[in-house]
């Protein structure tokens, strides 16, 4: 790996990784340093790490740590993420006596308020000991919303019932992105700075048809209605077995609807065992996956892998994910991501 090609010289777009403090000291640090530009917090900036258990806004050191290393490194972060249905405190969702919030008026003004403190906590929390967004600031994106899109085809709207839909209905989505655009773009941004930080929706399985049309007419109806959307995420949790073509074929969906797009979260699985001859199988899946993401590079914000070593990958039980082992050596995916053998 020493002498291997830094990989991100080898893209013409930022390409991240998501990680948490482990790997900002030591050769993981090193590591992540020589061949990437970019990090998302892969827990720690999400709703539940934000609160402590008196529902007090309580930055975690976790986040303080990245925000420090990406700043002393010179490196990108992606944030990650505002409004989400998972990992997030129950009691968002629940008046103070423990009962649910309804979709009254009442309770999604209550619900709404909620969104717009947490979303304006962040952002001041984030402005304020690095700086403003814009100027010597690494936030450089945030994931607004994650995941809104159902994963079957039986609502008219698409729209995954979740906790915020339920009250909210499809309007949380507009108001997150609005109360973002303020917070993060105007309020606590730079003089003179021009929308510093990209504000994208993400979800998973955009590379699979029905899920896919369903992201789409989303992203088409936002864009109607003039919600600041600035970027469409795909995660890209695939497998050996799903076509590159079908990431590739995401991407080009969305390049016309005139937003920037980002690889959010990749990683490739190879099935159990694990072999020498998978992962050799998974070298050439990364170097054709990468040869497609070089080819669209001007529509791509950033791609980032979701873990640095395969040992922390959230997907390690379906088989080895990411492009370097736990002794941080690089895998064949590694050279393939970077282009060569
Ligand atoms: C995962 C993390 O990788 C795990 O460590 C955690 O236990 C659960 O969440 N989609 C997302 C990410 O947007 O936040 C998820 O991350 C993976 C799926």
């Amino acid at each position: 790996v020493e002498d291997a090609v830094p990989l991100k010289d080898t893209v013409d777009f930022p390409v991240g990784v998501a990680i948490d403090s482990r790997e900002t000291t030591g050769a993981a640090a090193e590591l992540l340093t020589r061949h990437f530009d970019q990090i998302t917090p892969e827990n720690h900036m999400k709703p539940e790490a934000w609160y402590d258990a008196d529902r007090v806004f309580t930055p975690h050191p976790e986040a303080i740590a990245l925000m420090d290393f990406a700043r002393d490194e010179g490196l990108r972060l992606y944030g990650h993420v505002l409004v989400w249905h998972g990992q997030t405190p129950a009691w968002f969702f629940e008046h103070d006596d423990g009962t649910p919030l309804t979709n009254s008026e009442a309770d999604q003004a209550i619900l709404a308020e909620r969104m717009r403190t947490h979303i304006f906590a962040v952002a001041e929390y984030l402005s304020s000991g690095w700086g403003a967004f814009g100027a010597e600031n690494p936030l450089v994106a945030l994931d607004v919303v994650n995941e809104v899109i159902d994963d079957g085809a039986q609502y008219a709207d698409g729209m995954r019932r979740s906790r915020w839909y339920d009250v909210l209905g499809e309007e949380f989505v507009d108001l997150a992105f609005q109360y973002a655009d303020e917070a993060f773009n105007h309020v606590y941004a730079a003089d003179g700075a021009d929308r510093p930080v990209t504000l994208f929706i993400n979800d998973y399985n955009t590379e699979q048809a029905g899920k896919q049309d369903r992201y789409a007419a989303l992203v088409d109806r936002l864009l109607a209605r003039g919600v600041p959307v600035d970027g469409v995420g795909h995660q890209f949790h695939v497998s050996l077995s799903t076509p590159v073509s079908a990431l590739a074929g995401a991407l080009d969906r969305f390049a016309d609807v005139g937003v920037t797009q980002a690889v959010t979260e990749l990683d490739v699985t190879t099935g159990t065992p694990v072999t020498d001859a998978l992962l050799v199988d998974q070298g050439y899946y990364y170097r054709a996956v990468f040869d497609a993401f070089r080819e669209r590079a001007g529509e791509l914000f950033s791609v980032s892998v979701w873990g640095l070593t395969d040992g922390r990958s959230w997907r390690v039980d379906s088989g080895a994910p990411l492009l370097f082992d736990d002794a941080l050596q690089a895998k064949p995916a590694f050279h393939g991501a970077a282009g060569g053998e």
